[in-house]
């Protein structure tokens, strides 16, 4: 058992209350998270959730979480997903897990973003691990082209020998910047502006609440 990931999950399902809409994140630490939320729900929580991946839908069906969708809801009350980055700012490279797109979607319609992370996930600058970027199948190699003019180097995402295909059908480039990411702002814009792009795994602005597990314990940051 990883006890910093159990330590954040188990902080994050303290927050829920019955009768909210929860964004269901994706990722080994949501999962513990939807494993607490299933164990809660079969006690009596009245909640209703909103995955981000087949993954996590998989997983809560299996529990017998009741889902809805955004179609229904449209309005999310809190969202509890994992980070591969949080930088001092609070913003987050997400998505290496390969469900940035609908964690983005789910995210943006949430009232509060809880980021549960151990402590590894902290970084000075975001851009030590690459970001990954949800591109349309259609041209791909030349979307790469633009996304390598931005100054990265993007890989394509394999599965085994194939190009790993996203929940909405569409490949991953992981983006690698030498210098890392100075202004995750400014670059999140212009990767969006690229045809061809989804979107990044840059979530800047979003997550209201960081909680983090470390070996002294759980700390939380908050978003002034
Ligand atoms: C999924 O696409 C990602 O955004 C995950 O939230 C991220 O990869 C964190 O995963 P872990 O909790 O497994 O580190």
């Amino acid at each position: 058992m990883n006890i910093k990931k159990h330590l954040v999950a188990e902080a994050a399902i303290e927050l829920l209350e019955d009768g909210m809409i929860v964004g269901l994140g994706t990722g080994s630490t949501s999962s513990i998270a939807i494993d607490l939320i299933g164990k809660r729900v079969s006690e009596g929580l009245n909640i209703l959730g909103i995955p981000t991946s087949k993954a996590s839908e998989n997983q809560a069906t299996s529990l017998g979480i009741p889902l809805t969708s955004l179609s229904s809801h449209p309005s999310i009350d809190i969202t509890i997903d994992g980070a591969d980055e949080v930088s001092p700012s609070l913003d987050l490279i997400k998505g290496l897990g390969g469900a940035l797109v609908r964690e983005k979607i789910v995210e943006n319609q949430s009232k509060q973003l809880v980021i549960i992370i151990d402590d590894s996930k902290l970084v000075s600058q975001l851009g030590i691990c690459p970001l990954p970027v949800e591109v349309i199948f259609f041209g791909h190699e030349a979307t790469s082209i633009s996304l390598a003019n931005l100054g990265c180097n993007p890989v394509l995402r394999m599965d085994n020998e194939k190009p790993f295909i996203s929940d909405n059908g569409n490949v991953i480039y992981h983006c690698n910047f030498a210098e890392g990411i100075a202004d995750p702002l400014a670059l999140s814009l212009d990767i969006d502006k690229i045809p061809g792009v989804v979107t990044s795994g840059l979530f800047v602005n979003m997550a209201d609440v960081i909680l983090i597990g470390s070996d002294d314990g759980l700390k939380t940051l908050k978003r002034h």
